[in-house]
């Protein structure tokens, strides 16, 4: 064969991959408002940066007419590019061909890419659009599931991952996402174990596939998704500044940004946002957004779980993960849900060298029979352990109550923080004036002529002796009482301090965090 005759066949090759499942199915794409696989790599990797490989990887079935099916690269984009400069390796199921659905050699392809991610230590990023085990391929097609959760496995703690939901992504497929680090979703996509057909034949309760997989559900319900996009290009922005958060691989430093925004600036607005009376709510984003470079907040599931805030956030140009109680739901209570969420987030940001910064407000754990049957005592347990187990810099910042089980939480001096602040309006405390007068005093107040005002007496008296930071102060477990507009300019001098902190743990295979 000659050499043109070469090229043009490898053009007539490289045309027929490229045209995925053809026109029609490309038009059908489109018209339910989503890009084509190649569309979206582009739209999310640097301009002309994405390298595609095993372009030419066909699959091997017989079975059920696949011996006559065409699969132009068997349902899936795999390769690598950058993204504002940085290295990723990724793929991006292509929904044109066979529904995207994964056997055998669609399993490989993202292997492949897993794996040179691992070795070359960037983060990894799959978009999700398919139809899950492709049938025709039986067992073949489960093997390589069973082939990526391992991976996923194997790099959690190691590389980013990330997982982009943009179509359907149903059955034992979703455990690829759930296995990494964060899950995006897009408006109109869907992410369920077994769908509404099978729950009605088999439970009698009807759903629609948006109230049981939709993006919003599990946003704001299952928590299985940590970022909601009102379409594509939004999500892509967002994976974008997520990334510039985070580092490559654990083995290197978080991203610095440049910072035009002093350090030493001092926001007076802090004076005034922790309202005089304890029972009031306040909005923890208006500390966090006060402090932070630029104010800017980063949050990651931002919908769910809404009593803990968790997210990044820079402090002169240093990313750091923050945890903060939000006195705004829930009064700011540590429940079932948001000890999941914070635990989760306080092990990525350990893993990955990103320090911890976090704001307590919390009159404590949440009480009742549906948490306690829930497990409140197992789910509490996580944070206890991720905080203890964290050995990156660790700055905790009590605005106001700090009580009981949930003070220590909270990321306390005896779980590990290297530096605590607090203001003059905190109360670290076993329990709340009004509760612990009448525990405490009971006796006194029942044998007084006035019970309510001896009630009151004991109260003033409890607040007076113990609802401040001064006592926490005098045992050193507060580092620093400071005014409140003072915080920034001293959470940037105290991790400018802990930059370099080195903390080993005892040698073990691995920990048993309470799951
Ligand atoms: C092979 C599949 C497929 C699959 C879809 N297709 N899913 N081919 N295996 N799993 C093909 C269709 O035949 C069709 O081919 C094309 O993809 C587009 O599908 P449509 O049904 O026309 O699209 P749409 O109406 O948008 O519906 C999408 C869908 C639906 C909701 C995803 O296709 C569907 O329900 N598919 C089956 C889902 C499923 O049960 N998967 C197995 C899950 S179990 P043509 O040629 O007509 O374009 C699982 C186990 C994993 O994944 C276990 C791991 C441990």
């Amino acid at each position: 064969m000659s050499k043109n005759k070469q090229l043009e066949t490898l053009a007539t090759k490289r045309a027929k991959v490229l045209a995925g499942g053809g026109p029609k199915r490309v038009e059908k794409q489109h018209e339910s408002g989503k890009m084509t696989a190649r569309e979206r790599i582009a739209a999310l990797t640097d301009e002309g940066s994405f390298v595609e490989l095993d372009q030419f990887v066909t699959h091997r079935g017989t079975e059920f007419g696949m011996d006559k099916t065409e699969a132009p690269g068997d349902g899936v984009v795999s390769g690598y590019g950058t993204i504002d400069g940085r290295m990723v390796y990724l793929f991006a199921q292509d929904f044109t061909v066979l529904g995207g659905s994964l056997g055998e050699m669609h399993a490989a392809k993202i292997c492949k890419v897993m794996d040179l991610a691992m070795k070359s230590g960037t983060p990894f990023i799959g978009i999700n659009d398919s139809g899950g085990a492709r049938i025709q391929e039986g067992v073949d097609a489960l093997n390589g599931f069973g082939e990526i959760f391992k991976r996923n496995t194997w790099a959690s703690g190691v590389i980013p991952q990330i997982s982009v939901i943009m179509g359907p992504c149903a059955g034992g497929a979703v455990y690829s996402p759930a296995l990494t680090d964060f899950v995006f979703m897009t408006n109109g996509a869907h992410m369920f174990i077994t769908g509404p057909q099978v729950i009605q034949a088999v439970t009698g309760e009807e759903v629609s596939s948006e109230a049981l997989g939709g993006a919003a559900a599990h946003n704001s319900i299952s928590g299985n998704a940590h970022f909601f996009a009102s379409n594509e290009k939004d999500c892509f922005a967002q994976i974008r500044t997520l990334l510039s958060y985070i580092p490559s691989n654990n083995r290197e430093a978080p991203p610095l940004a440049p910072c035009t925004d002093p350090a030493q600036r001092a926001d007076e607005i802090l004076r005034d946002v922790v309202p005089e009376s304890p029972s009031k709510a306040y909005d923890m984003r208006d500390v966090i957004n006060a402090i932070a470079d630029h104010r800017v907040f980063f949050e990651t599931h931002a919908y769910y779980s809404q009593n803990i805030l968790t997210g990044f956030i820079r402090l002169n140009g240093v990313s750091v993960g923050v945890i903060a109680n939000q006195p705004k739901v829930m009064a700011g209570c540590l429940d079932i849900d948001c000890s999941d969420k914070a635990s989760r987030f306080i092990r990525f940001c350990d893993a990955f060298g990103i320090p911890l910064l976090t704001f307590v407000d919390t009159p404590g754990y949440l009480p009742g029979v549906a948490q306690e049957h829930g497990g409140i005592i197992r789910h509490g347990a996580k944070l206890l352990y991720a905080y203890s187990e964290a050995s990156v810099p660790k700055l905790t910042v009590i605005t106001r109550k700090a009580y009981g089980g949930a003070y220590l939480a909270m990321c306390s001096k005896s779980l590990g923080a290297d530096m605590t602040i607090a203001w003059p309006t905190a109360q670290i405390a076993v329990m709340g004036a009004q509760g612990a007068a009448n525990i405490v005093f009971r006796r006194d107040i029942d044998a007084a002529e006035d019970p309510e005002a001896k009630r009151q007496e004991k109260i003033n008296e409890y607040e007076e002796k113990f609802s401040n930071p001064y006592c926490a102060a005098a045992r050193g477990l507060v580092d620093m009482v400071i005014e409140p507009e003072q915080t920034r300019p001293y959470l940037i001098k105290s991790l400018n301090a802990l930059i370099g902190k080195k903390e080993a743990r005892p040698v073990k295979k691995h920990g048993n965090v309470p799951l």
